[in-house]
This record gives C-alpha cells, sequence and structure tokens, in this order.
C-alpha cells in the first residue's frame, strides 16, 4: 500500500481513539423514537478520494440514519429536474434557526430560507413528488447508483417512527401549501420526506457516492456527469453556508469545508479537488450536529491541510 494511504490510516485510527470519549458530551436523538436506540459509542470514518482511495477506521462500515444527509441528494435531483425555477420557491440564505424551525416561515411566506433546513427539505420533497411517478424509488436508485451498492435500503422502523412523530414536518408542509407553495398532496409529500431521511448507508458508502460534488459534478470512477459543474459548486455554497445548520459559521470558522449533517450522528464533507470525508458518531449537541462527527472531520481537516479558504 502506498505510504500516504498508510499515514492516512494511522491518523483516521488516531483521530478515533482520542475523539471517541467525547461523545459522552452529546445526546442521541430521541424525538424519532427509533433513532434513540442506536448504540452511543458507535463511530467510524472514511475519507475517499477523487484519485480513487478510500482510507476508512472504527465502523465505517456500519449503516446508520442519514437523516438530513439525504438533502444533498434530494437537491441535487430536484436542480437536474427543474433546473433554475426552483430557486423562485426556495432562497439561498443561511436561516439563523434551529433545523426544524417555523417561525421564519410565514414572516417569509412559505419560501423556505434554503433547500437543507426541514422546510427546504419538504418544499424539494414537493417538487421530486410532483415530477418523477415513483419519487421514491427514483431517489432510491439514484442513491444505489451514486454508491455502487444495489443493497442500500430504507430502515422501515425509523420511516414509521418518523412519520408517527411528524407533527412538525406536517405543520412547515401544510403552512407553505396554505401560501401556494407546495404542488402535491401533504401526506405524499411527507411520506417522500420521511422515506429519503430513513436510509441507512454507512461512512464508506457515503463518502464515495458524493464524490461528484468534490469534483465538479462528474463522478470521478465512472465519469458520468451527476449534475453540472455551476450547480456543484451551488450546492456546496449551500453546504457552506447552511449544511450545519446554525453552527455553519462555527464549523467555516474552524474547519472550512462545504458540510452537511443528519440527525443519526452522520457528517459529510467535500473537499473540493480532492475527495469526501464522511464520519459517524450517534450522539449530537443542541444544534443536532454529532459532536464527535464534526471533531473527526475537523481532526482529519487539520491533519491534511484541508480548507476551501486557504
Ligand atoms: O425531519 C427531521 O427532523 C429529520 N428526519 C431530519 C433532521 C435532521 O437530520 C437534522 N440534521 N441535523
Amino acid at each position: 500500500m502506498n505510504k500516504n494511504i498508510v499515514d492516512l490510516h494511522e491518523k483516521l485510527q488516531a483521530l478515533l481513539l482520542t475523539q471517541r470519549d467525547s461523545s459522552i458530551q452529546g445526546k442521541v436523538a430521541d424525538y424519532i423514537p427509533a433513532l434513540a436506540s442506536v448504540k452511543p459509542d458507535l463511530a467510524g470514518i472514511s475519507v475517499a478520494t477523487i484519485a480513487g482511495n478510500v482510507v476508512s477506521a472504527g465502523e465505517y462500515q456500519h449503516p446508520f440514519s442519514i437523516q438530513s444527509i439525504s438533502k444533498v441528494f434530494g437537491l441535487v435531483m430536484a436542480m437536474n429536474r427543474i433546473g433554475d425555477s426552483l430557486w423562485q420557491r426556495v432562497r439561498m440564505e443561511p436561516s439563523g434557526q434551529p433545523f426544524n424551525s417555523i417561525i421564519q416561515l410565514e414572516w417569509e411566506k412559505g419560501i423556505p430560507r434554503n433547500p437543507v433546513i426541514n422546510a427546504g427539505a419538504l418544499l424539494v420533497s414537493d417538487v421530486l413528488t410532483s415530477h418523477f411517478s415513483s419519487s421514491k424509488l427514483a431517489f432510491l436508485t439514484f442513491v444505489r447508483k451514486l454508491a455502487g451498492n444495489e443493497s442500500i435500503f430504507v430502515d422501515n422502523q425509523v420511516y414509521q417512527s418518523e412519520l408517527t412523530h411528524g407533527n412538525g414536518n406536517a405543520a412547515l408542509a401544510y403552512l407553505m401549501k396554505s401560501f401556494g407553495n407546495i404542488e402535491s398532496e401533504i401526506p405524499e409529500v411527507l411520506s417522500h420526506y420521511f422515506t429519503q431521511c430513513s436510509i441507512a448507508m454507512s461512512c464508506e458508502q457515503l463518502a464515495k457516492s458524493f464524490l461528484f460534488l468534490a469534483n465538479k459534478g462528474i463522478d470521478p470512477r465512472t465519469k458520468k456527469t451527476i449534475c453540472t459543474a455551476r450547480d456543484a459548486h451551488r450546492v456546496n455554497a449551500i453546504l457552506s453556508t447552511s449544511g450545519m445548520y446554525d453552527q455553519s459559521g462555527e464549523f467555516a470558522f474552524s474547519v472550512g469545508l462545504p458540510a452537511k449533517s443528519g440527525v443519526g450522528g452522520g457528517v459529510m464533507a467535500v473537499v473540493p479537488g480532492y475527495g469526501v470525508i464522511c464520519s459517524w458518531s450517534p450522539p449530537l449537541n443542541s444544534f443536532g450536529n454529532s459532536v464527535v462527527g464534526m471533531s473527526l472531520v475537523a481532526g482529519v481537516a487539520e491533519e491534511l491541510g484541508l480548507s476551501i479558504y486557504h
């Protein structure tokens, strides 16, 4: 094995060893009851590069609930499907509010601040349900293709749990519909959104799947165009300003990479021109971001000198 790869593998293992214990500073999400039963001390990390290397440590093959990381796949699908008209229905500004907040949505007449807060992702889910005959299947097919793995699945227990405890998301969707910004029927939009959030994937699968965002929209393994270079730039810009919710400023300040978190404990960070880092540890901080997941990404970025602001 190449010496740089061996070095990176040792660095990842060392980072896991030092960071893992800080998971006690966080709390596993329990507002979706099915997520509360995940073991809090599991942790993993994968780094996939455009050059074709994948270096990992810990429980990097353990599937976890991707939750809000799915918003990035959905956004790319919607951009591909309806082009620039998407930006008349959702904006590209940070919200400065928790990911599930409804307050701003009324002031701003049912137009979500960005596509990665819950309101924005529900809007994107509406675009998908109204433009695909079977949006859930189209979504799963898209993700499986990107990961190069047909066995990626929707965790039905998490899906049912989200559906039963999804009144906050239903309120966001109905409010947007009352302003005329949702086309499909709300149960269909919610069912799509909860399905995509309930997909289970590993760090390794996620890191490989998002390589196109680090490579101007082209999957470096298949050479296929997944989105335009302009859209890859736009997604990365949104992830830089809003992907870590109300902690995006701090994450840009201290790490400097476009990133997306999920309440399942995953953190995915894009390093344009280099690759993707994906970490996982279930306990979350008060912003809904994984405590250890963020430290692991920060550690790798620091070790390798990766930042878009250098
Ligand atoms: O709708 C929800 O609240 C969840 N299905 C997803 C939220 C989420 O992952 C926020 N990320 N940190």
